[in-house]
């Protein structure tokens, strides 16, 4: 006989939020998307109502793009790689619930309007400078160990999870968040990126910035990739009162790298 289980699902728009359940058949193999899937093709609820569909956003299926955040089980995290035997098996139940992220504007059913992070990641410069197209030659050599370190903050995908977990991403603060201040420690360590050290670390030292984060550690938790997000808070934390200190003793046009 074939199994059954319930996609229990807070979807609506802002001021208009409402639960609805979906009963669907377990397949072997079967995560998040292709349930939402299951549920774009026949929409048809728990009390047998035609719905209209639930939307959500998806794009790699790999854990890579970030597109698919969303809270499965009150955790944020990635729906493509969220499998529905192991959800269920996690939790004993076969009510698998799914919401939107709390901390994003809503857009619609599981959708968020997650551009701040995008605009925080500008405000910290998360890039390397080129000062043209023409080949330049070999780039500076970067260490093995360096490498090592820099990789697996280069696999930040922007996904929001941690600021979704984070208490001190709320309504009432700036705090930016511990995904930009990670992803500053990468172009910070990058020995051209590391010219607009400087730079960065002072936005880090305006409100909203390094010294608002209250050491909850929830980011490092659900973080997908697994970046050392409690490491890059801790680097930043010290970059940026060594900068203060530098700023005190220097004029603004004499500034040094970090
Ligand atoms: S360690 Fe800082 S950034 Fe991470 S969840 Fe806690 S308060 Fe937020
Ligand atoms: S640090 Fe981790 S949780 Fe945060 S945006 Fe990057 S990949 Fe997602
Ligand atoms: S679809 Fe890209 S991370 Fe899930």
């Amino acid at each position: 006989m074939s199994e059954h289980y319930t996609l229990k699902i807070y979807r609506g728009v802002k001021g208009h939020q409402y639960w609805e359940e979906f009963v669907l058949e377990k397949k072997p193999g079967d995560n998040i998307i292709s349930a939402l899937m299951e549920v774009q093709k026949n929409p048809i609820n728990k009390d047998g109502e035609r719905v209209t569909p639930v939307v959500w956003e998806q794009g790699c299926l790999e854990e890579v793009c970030g597109s698919c955040s969303m809270l499965i089980n009150g955790r944020p995290r990635q729906a493509c790689t969220a499998l529905i035997d192991a959800l269920i098996k996690q939790s004993g139940s076969n009510v698998i619930t799914l919401a939107p992220f709390s901390k994003f504007p809503l857009i619609r059913d599981l959708i968020t309007d997650r551009s701040k992070l995008l605009e925080d990641l500008k405000k910290i410069q998360a890039w390397i400078e080129q000062d043209g197209s023409f080949i330049s030659g070999f780039g500076p050599k970067v260490s093995q160990t360096k490498q090592e370190q820099m990789y697996v903050l280069s696999t930040c995908m922007s996904c929001a999870c941690c600021s979704e977990s984070c208490p001190q991403v709320n309504e009432k603060s700036k705090f930016i968040g511990p995904a930009p201040i990670s992803q500053a420690r990468l172009f910070n360590t990058h020995p051209t990126g590391k010219m607009k050290a400087p730079e960065r670390n002072r936005e880090l030292m305006t409100e909203g910035g390094v010294s608002e984060c209250g050491n909850a550690q929830n980011c490092v938790q659900v973080c997908p990739k697994k970046i050392p997000l409690t490491e890059s808070l801790a680097v930043m934390g010290k970059q940026v009162s060594k900068q203060a200190f530098k700023d005190i003793f220097s004029s603004p046009d004499q500034e040094d790298d970090t």
